[in-house]
């Protein structure tokens, strides 16, 4: 399975902490944001990646990543995002780069403490469709959220006022070579973007979809409490990580 990053659009809501840089290239605690969700892709086994970012600032992802050896791999992809379009428009892009393979698509922004090794292995085996993954949220109004019935999803709304669940649709995303084909019959949503959120309601149509259950925590950092929060997790994680380590020498 290949996978994407997708690092684009303008960060409108960090204003003006994005005036002169992309919202991926931030800083959380202690490193720039976009190396989560690349370290995520890694862990899960991943190794073909492709970064799709997009405005003023999309060479300094180069500068940064370079061939990525920092992850342990020995190339990555780079595309470019023209203008404003959306999740599914950034996607657009990887048609080419995916050549017919599955995908695990994550949103630059998407951090999250554990793995998805078990829901690749899981996708992996899957002959066709997509899969998503859920996590329990309080605020699940902020998010796509999920409608589960008989242990499967029959609807997702994007930004409900009135969540039917608290089940939000993570930034992670495993899709089938059809979903080249779905992005391309989109119309724009209200807010004049092609919405993931219907990329995944037409696997769910076609009775395509399954999911799991994202373990330990999750948190998308494009607000200004989202990317404090986030920081203070990976904080806390590193912090743990470390004194567990030091257990485990004095042991
Ligand atoms: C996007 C998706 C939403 C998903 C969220 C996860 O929202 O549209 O369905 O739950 O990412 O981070 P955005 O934060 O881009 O508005």
């Amino acid at each position: 399975m290949k996978g994407v990053v997708l690092a684009g659009g303008t960060g409108s809501r960090l204003f003006p902490l994005t005036k002169i840089t992309n919202k991926h290239l931030l800083p959380i605690y202690d490193r720039p944001m976009i190396y989560y969700p690349i370290q995520t892709l890694v862990d899960a086994g991943v190794r073909d990646i492709l970064v799709v970012t997009g405005g003023r600032n999309s060479g300094d992802f180069l500068r940064l990543l370079a061939n990525g050896k920092e992850f342990g791999l020995k190339h990555i992809n780079y595309t470019y995002q023209e203008g404003e379009g959306g999740i599914a428009d950034a996607l657009a892009m990887a048609e080419h780069f995916a050549d017919g393979k599955k995908i695990c698509v994550i949103l630059g922004d998407n951090i999250i403490e554990g793995n998805i090794l078990a829901a690749a292995e899981q996708f992996r085996r899957q002959p066709s469709g997509a899969h998503i993954l859920l996590k329990e949220v309080p605020d699940a109004e902020r998010f796509g959220v999920a409608e589960v019935a008989d242990g499967r999803i029959t609807r997702i709304e994007e930004k409900p006022a009135h969540p039917r669940s608290n089940y939000a649709v993570t930034g992670i995303y495993m899709y089938d070579q059809t979903v080249f084909q779905k992005i391309k019959t989109l119309v724009p949503s209200n807010r004049g973007e092609l919405e993931i959120t219907d990329v995944n309601n037409a696997y769910i149509a076609e009775g395509a979809m399954t999911f799991s259950f994202l373990d330990g925590w999750w948190t998308d950092a494009g607000t200004f409490d989202s990317l404090l929060r986030a920081a203070n997790l990976v904080a806390q994680s590193v912090e743990e990580k470390r004194l567990a380590e030091q257990g485990a020498v004095l042991t």
